[in-house]
């Protein structure tokens, strides 16, 4: 695991998005995961600033996201579709018909979730996921206790997990019980993952996922098992990793061609 610690949530976001840039710019057809939530925001508005300064080009990008609600239309509000199209869609130039949302509406879910896995392969697979990581370690909607290997299905969410998101449901009782997410396994088959956590909030679940056992009760912790996976974080989000220290001196140690 590579752990890039950065002093703010703002440079770190810069970063994130100069890797993800580089991949759409070595490979214009590349296949990018997405994440919702509020971590990715930064990134995602890094991206539009360099689509829109840069020429950043998406015309040739294909988008899986990773979870949705189940239940909730996408013209919901709160929905995921409703996020990516407000906070990166809208301003990119992806061509519509290759950006993949689970379908929280479909009447077949576990066929909906076997056409979601097929569409990824079809795609060639994911180039780089983008995650973020919940307070009890869960990355999409994998929950603790999730299968290690598990693909798209649906999933129950815990009740840290609706407190978590309760603010943009006004309250815990109007969130979701349901979602539709990518499985640890599918999250694993990707080529590259970048995790983003910011926050005293996130630093016990990415204490537990670098340093901690790999187990099913921290999802995030498979991550250990992936050949490249890159987090970036904020010194809060880092503030509880025993080797902090290292992980600092080897980012600050990297032979020129190495750094993003
Ligand atoms: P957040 O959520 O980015 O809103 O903190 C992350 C997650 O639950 O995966």
């Amino acid at each position: 695991m590579e752990i890039i610690i950065q002093a703010d949530s703002q440079e770190a976001s810069q970063t994130a998005a100069r890797i993800v840039a580089r991949t759409v710019r070595e490979k214009p057809h590349a296949v990018l995961g997405l994440a919702t939530g509020n971590t990715p925001l930064r990134l995602y508005r890094n991206l539009v600033r360099m689509h829109r300064e840069e020429g950043l080009d998406f015309s040739g990008v294909t988008c899986f996201n990773l979870d949705e609600y189940v239940g909730i239309p996408p013209a919901h509000p709160s929905s995921f579709h409703s996020y990516m199209w407000a906070h990166l869609f809208g301003h990119l130039n992806v061509a519509k018909e290759r950006i993949n949302i689970p379908d929280g509406l479909t009447a077949d879910i576990p066929a909906a979730c076997r056409k979601y896995e097929q569409a990824i392969r079809s795609a060639g697979g994911i180039d780089v996921q983008i995650l973020g990581i919940g307070t009890n370690g869960h990355i999409g909607f994998n929950e603790p206790s999730s299968s290690l290997s598990s693909r798209t299905r649906i999933k129950t969410l815990t009740e840290e997990t609706r407190l978590d998101v309760a603010a943009a449901f006004g309250g815990e009782e109007s969130v979701p019980t349901h979602v539709l997410t990518m499985g640890l396994g599918t999250i694993m088959d990707s080529r590259m993952c970048l995790l983003l956590a910011f926050g005293k909030k996130k630093a016990r679940a990415i204490a537990q996922t670098v340093e901690g056992p790999v187990t099913a009760m921290v999802p995030g912790s498979v991550l250990q098992m992936h050949p490249r996976v890159i987090l970036v974080l904020d010194k809060d989000a880092a503030s509880e990793l025993k080797m902090a220290d290292y992980y600092a001196w080897v980012s600050d140690h990297k032979p020129a061609w190495q750094k993003y």
